[in-house]
């Protein structure tokens, strides 16, 4: 099999921080492809395993709607925080469940 260009099989995207207090939180770029290339515009964005926010984040911001699920109550406080910075920067409205 011929080798291709290792930028064709990986993602080179460094890492980021977030103020708060979650053991990984990703960067905003390494979600960024993926919600472009698989997810329309107003098309619905699901994160199973949500933590900070970050892919919510990035959704709002790419003009996805977005489900997260997050099990601990904290890091739904920090996703929260995240998304209501970033509705006030984008002037996009929230709304969260309890
Ligand atoms: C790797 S972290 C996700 C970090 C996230 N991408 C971010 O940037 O903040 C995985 C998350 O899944 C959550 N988690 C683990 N098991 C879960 C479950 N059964 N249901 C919902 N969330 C869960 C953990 O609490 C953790 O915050």
């Amino acid at each position: 099999m011929p080798a291709r260009p290792l930028d064709s099989r990986c993602w080179t995207i460094g890492t980021s921080r977030v103020r708060g207090a979650h053991y990984a939180v990703f960067p905003e770029r390494l979600c960024e492809r993926p919600i472009l290339a698989g997810c329309p515009k107003q098309g619905l964005v699901l994160d199973p395993f949500a933590g900070t926010g970050t892919t919510a984040v990035v959704a709002k911001r790419l003009g996805r709607r977005f489900i997260g699920i997050e099990i601990k109550r904290e890091y739904v406080r920090l996703a929260r925080k995240r998304l209501r910075s970033a509705h006030a920067a984008t002037g996009v409205r929230q709304r969260a469940a309890a």
